[in-house]
């Protein structure tokens, strides 16, 4: 079923304030997810905190079946958190290292797990290798088929990165980690809630995705999957009385599930209201949100094409909603808000955050442009109305 636009931007209180092409940053949420997360605020107010949890009991863990059922995972594979970063550090810091072990990723890694790779290279003597990209600006599929050996212990991919519209071979990555016997761990960031992710399809170990972004969650929310397979070779790297249980004066028990990954103390608003984000968007079905946002990155990228000065800069076979881009003779990121002022809502990729793959193709920094199925095409001719003339050098 395509997707009832209208009805979309019903829900969706700030289509009537901004023209949002902001994400890929965090989306709009819709009324649902709204008065779900007020709603519980409201009950804490009335009830008291832990009453209110007691009494949601039941809404909190939907939350788990709906995250379980929008990546074809079990319950038990899934841990929340309060962003992608630390549901990816939970995973990623558990895992044991020895010198000589070697990490394989991306050139397009998010500036979070680089950091994370090259602390851990400090630490353990670890090598930190990048695949290079093929000729569409992808993760090369046979460059890493050649880069794998015993020593590779993680392959570490980012789905969709944070500065451009592509969307890594993700799957065939799978099949390779499988073959090798490394760990794979796929940041989904960019990807969950804009297309169809399936963590069995994709052969990944370990996923991490925030709530805010394309799924359009509360902010402060985050996933962790780690797969059956995984429980129980990774350590957390740090427990709780909820990931663990304190069972005798010189013993404790971690927990046999996913939630080994968590702490006890969370949003339980932000919880449910990545539960009733999860729903909307199943309800709406992964494959129409795809074909939609797709075709109109697609008209967006087309419009861009035909302005003078503008340079589109995104890459690969597949694409998806980011559009990246720069106007000739511009600071991208003095553009934001200048167009913020005009409630035209974007942001700009800078080279702090993926250098390893912006400074490879010498670019300080990037206009994204992050369109949703709520966007229309009235609102990509907006921005492109809206954006200044070109200036010389
Ligand atoms: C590719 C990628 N990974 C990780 C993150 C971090 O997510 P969070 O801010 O929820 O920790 C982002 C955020 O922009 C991202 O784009």
């Amino acid at each position: 079923m395509p997707i009832d636009v209208e009805l979309a931007r019903q829900d969706t209180a700030g289509c009537a304030g901004v023209t949002h092409l902001n994400n890929a940053g965090a989306s709009l949420p819709p009324r649902q997810v709204v008065d779900a997360v007020v709603d519980h605020l409201r009950l804490e107010e009335r009830s008291g905190g832990y009453e209110a949890a007691a009494a949601a009991a039941g809404r909190i863990e939907h939350t788990y079946d709906a995250l379980a059922e929008l990546i074809g995972a079990g319950r038990h594979e899934i841990a929340l958190h309060e962003n992608a970063t630390r549901a990816w550090d939970m995973a990623f810091y558990g895992l044991r290292w020895q010198p000589g072990d070697r990490i394989l990723t991306s050139r397009s890694e998010y500036a979070s797990n680089a950091i994370a790779y090259l602390q851990t290279a400090d630490r353990y003597g670890v090598q930190v290798e990048l695949v290079p990209d093929d000729e569409h600006g992808q993760v090369s599929v046979p460059a890493l088929r050649e880069l794998v050996d015993e020593r590779v212990k993680l392959i570490g991919i980012t789905h969709v990165p944070t500065q451009g519209g592509l969307v890594n071979p993700a799957a065939e990555i799978g099949a390779v980690a499988r073959a090798a016997g490394a760990v794979y761990l796929l940041d989904a960031c960019q990807s969950i809630g804009q297309l169809p992710v399936d963590v069995r399809e994709i052969g990944c170990d370990l996923l991490t995705a925030p709530g805010r972004k394309y799924l359009r969650g509360p902010r402060g929310t985050g996933f962790l999957y780690c797969s059956e397979r995984l429980l129980d070779t990774l350590e957390p790297p740090f427990l709780d009385l909820s990931s663990a249980s304190w069972t005798g004066p010189d013993s404790y028990r971690v927990r046999d599930d996913a939630r080994r990954f968590e702490s006890w103390e969370s949003s339980l608003a932000g919880r449910i209201g990545l539960g009733v984000a999860v729903d909307y968007a199943l309800g709406l079905g992964l494959p129409a949100i795809e074909a939609r946002v797709t075709a109109l990155a697609a008209g967006l990228r087309e419009r861009l094409l035909a302005l003078p000065g503008v340079t589109l800069h995104d890459r690969g076979t597949r694409q998806c909603g980011i559009v990246s881009f720069t106007v000739a003779g511009h600071d991208s990121a003095a553009l934001v808000p200048e167009l913020r002022a005009q409630r035209i809502n974007v942001s700009a990729a800078l080279l702090g955050s993926a250098r390893w793959d912006l400074a490879e193709r010498g670019l300080e920094s990037l206009l994204r442009a992050s369109v949703h199925y709520y966007n229309t095409e009235e609102e990509l001719d907006r921005l492109c109305a809206a954006l200044p003339a070109p200036l010389p050098g």
